[in-house]
């Protein structure tokens, strides 16, 4: 019956997992394995293309849906699933094999040994873990998974964003899930709280908005959570920069310049953070404060905060600004804010100049001079009662270096800029680009052709601080590299 289904998922080679003796299904198809709602983690790079493949293509028959459906409601008629919630993972999953099976009996339904474990591990998931989502999950090679609804699932991988066969059984499945997403960090969502940020164990960050403010059932948005950042060797290997911008790039990190990364959503700001991070020496003492911790810096002197939402009462919330400030007491020579988008961005300026040299952050804007203005409406609209020009000041006072990071029509990712902030001109803040990304075409197969070049500068703001550090003889040499 669901033969094709079967087929697709030929199993990948996931490292075994211990399973009860009990199993052996379990053991011809290990990525049948009963998933608990935690870890479930192939990495794409293990996996063969062909597997990769039916992952992407989990052919979902009309045939299969009613099936389920059938086996499923006939499920909840006979277990109390809030009962079986209560059991681990384990049990859940060998209580639910045994009335399943039963169930496939009873009705007289004709399926294959593999067809039963696809339909078991299907009705598993539903009912202990993330549903339909737990396969997507399971994939390492999906930076993010949107569902709009029951019956629309989209995920990004490389670059590009793509529809999936997945789907839920109905709105109220996927309003279930997002209820027992949310749940595990003590929230609610429902229509009198339709709005909530959560987080899976596994790190990646989540956000649901249900009905009745999304009209089309629950919207779902995962940011998948990467366990192997990428470096700055691959940034280069990518293409996202030259050798010679990523030589740069590791002074200004050596050298402790006050750094903002700039960028649109998902364009790699948090990813060129984390790369910019690994060039911090060992001795200083780093604290970094994020929404919801993504960074992993390797040094061994790091504080790691974490601002905390409302709870149910609406009492109890812990903002980017609180941190950003407490950080301050807590003697730290950088400080990281993982995304500044409000008022905390005075206390990062502040930071910066008051001899936190090397302080970074990251920012919402569509270029390095965006990213200034928004920086100076943050700080205004934070209710500091500054002037314009006292704002700019201490703009220029604090942030040294913008690199802009961008992601292209062709899903690829750039830095398009590395850019000074040198001075005010009267009201005007002054920059000058270091290296610029240039565009200047397109290829038969739409990917967007274009090269990273030097600006012809080679003495940038910063020399003076790269010879007190050492490294200006390095700045010089890949500065002049770029040039050629
Ligand atoms: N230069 C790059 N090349 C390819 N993929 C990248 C690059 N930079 C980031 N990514 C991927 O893009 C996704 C979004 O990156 P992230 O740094 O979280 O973006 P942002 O913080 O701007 O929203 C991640 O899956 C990340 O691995
Ligand atoms: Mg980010």
């Amino acid at each position: 019956m669901f033969g094709k289904r079967s087929e697709l998922e030929t199993p990948a080679p996931v490292p075994a997992k211990p399973k009860p003796a009990a199993r052996p299904a379990a053991q011809e198809n290990p990525k049948k394995e009963v998933v608990p709602p935690k870890v479930a983690t192939v990495s794409a790079k293990t996996m063969p293309p062909r597997a990769k493949k039916a992952a992407a293509s989990n052919n979902q028959s009309e045939e299969y849906f009613q099936t389920k459906t059938t086996i499923f409601n006939a499920l909840i008629d006979t277990i109390d699933l809030s009962q079986l919630a209560q059991l681990d993972p384990e049990s859940a999953a060998e209580e639910i094999r045994d009335i399943v099976n039963e169930i496939i009996s009873i009705k007289g339904l004709q399926m294959s040994i593999s067809e039963q474990e696809a339909l078991l591990q299907d009705i598993c998931n539903d009912v202990l873990g993330y549903g339909p989502l737990e396969p997507l999950l399971a994939r390492d090679d999906i930076a993010d998974i949107m569902v709009n609804g029951a019956s629309r699932v989209f995920i990004e991988v490389e670059g590009k964003i793509e529809l999936t066969p997945v789907r839920f059984r109905d709105n109220a499945q996927l309003m279930n899930i997002c209820q027992r997403i949310v749940s595990q960090v003590g929230r609610r969502v429902d229509e009198s709280s339709p709005i909530c940020d959560a987080r899976l164990p596994d790190g990646s960050r989540v956000n649901v908005i249900a009905p009745p403010l999304s009209i089309d059932g629950a919207a779902l948005t995962i940011r998948k959570f990467k366990k192997d950042k990428l470096t700055i060797a691959d940034l280069v290997k990518f293409q996202s920069i030259s050798p010679e911008g990523a030589k740069v790039l590791e002074v200004i990190g050596n050298c402790r310049i006050n750094t903002l990364i700039s960028g649109g959503t998902g364009s790699g700001k948090t990813t060129l953070l984390n790369c910019l991070t690994a060039f911090i020496e060992e001795d200083e003492r780093v604290i970094t404060c994020e929404d919801a911790a993504e960074l992993q810096l390797q040094q061994p002197h790091v504080v790691r905060l974490e601002t905390r939402p409302p709870n149910l009462e609406g009492t109890g919330e812990v903002t980017m600004r609180d941190l950003v400030k407490n950080c301050l007491r807590m003697r730290p020579e950088r400080i990281i804010v993982g995304e500044v988008r409000g008022s905390e961005a005075f206390d990062l300026l502040q930071a910066m100049n008051t001899g936190h040299d090397g302080s970074m952050g990251t920012l919402h804007a569509n270029s390095p001079r965006e990213a200034l203005s928004r920086l100076e409406s943050m700080i205004t609209m934070g209710g500091f009662n500054l002037p314009s020009r006292t704002i700019r000041e201490m703009i220029v006072g604090s942030v040294d270096i913008i690199v802009q990071a961008a992601r292209l029509r062709d899903g690829s990712r750039r830095i398009t800029h590395v850019t000074e902030v040198i001075g005010t001109e009267g009201d005007t803040i002054i920059t000058q680009d270091l290296f610029v990304y240039d565009i200047d075409g397109e290829e038969d197969d739409g990917r967007v052709r274009g090269r990273h070049k030097s600006t012809g500068i080679a003495r940038p703001a910063f020399w003076d601080r790269a010879k007190y550090y050492g490294k200006h003889v390095e700045l010089a040499e890949a500065l002049d590299a770029a040039a050629e």
